[in-house]
């Protein structure tokens, strides 16, 4: 199974599934990694071969770098594309080009905090747990479906960096876990909810 990587920084997530695939946990191979940032840490994690990026703020029309990315993200043929620290609103053009096969990984408990700065968001509410999800990606910032989420205490003393680490931490294996049913064909998109379905 095919998976490529939507990414705009320092790719410890991507790092996370090469590590899975490399000892067999994940079935899969990593056929390309996406950046709109040419200087993103991210791509030095794979070979040069498995390289796109693009500046994407020297586009005067969005619409003309997502119909590259999208050319180039057809032409090696995904089976699953997640964005992994993609840090650019996609249009709908590309989301309904690949839907039903494109997944996120967020730092929150969605529905919670859906967009940026989503721990100094749980500290301020003063949420007693936090955490990452995962989920389909739609038209609608952070909104699809959710799959699976990682939940952790909010510890006394915490701040937006403390808590970032520690959700971090697992995120990798979430996003791990979710991609491997997705390439062994278990994972849906059942309009806005999921069914991962057994054996
Ligand atoms: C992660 O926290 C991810 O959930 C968020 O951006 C961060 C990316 O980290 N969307 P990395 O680039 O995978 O290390």
């Amino acid at each position: 199974r095919r998976i490529a990587v939507l990414a705009s920084g320092r790719g410890s997530n991507l790092q996370a599934l090469l590590d899975a695939i490399a000892d067999g946990r994940l079935d899969a191979d990593i056929v390309g990694v996406f950046s709109d940032k040419p200087a993103a840490p991210v791509l030095q994690r794979v070979p040069d071969a498995l390289r796109w990026s693009r500046d994407a703020r020297s586009y005067a029309d969005k619409a003309d770098y997502e119909r590259e990315l999208g050319d180039a993200l057809a032409a090696c043929a995904p089976d699953w594309i997640v964005c992994a620290g993609y840090m650019r609103i996609l249009g709908d053009a590309l989301v309904e080009r690949f839907r039903g096969r494109m997944l996120n990984i967020h730092p929150s408990l969605l529905p919670k905090y859906r967009g940026l700065k989503t721990h100094a968001r749980a500290l301020e509410a003063g949420d007693a747990e936090h955490g990452a999800s995962v989920h389909f990606v739609t038209p609608e910032l952070d909104a699809g479906a959710v799959i699976a989420q990682a939940r952790i205490p909010v510890l006394p003393g915490d701040d937006p960096e403390s808590l970032a680490r520690r959700v971090l931490e697992r995120e990798h294996p979430l996003l791990v876990a979710v991609l491997q049913w997705a390439v062994s064909g278990r994972l849906n998109e059942r309009g806005t909810t999921v069914a991962v379905d057994g054996h």
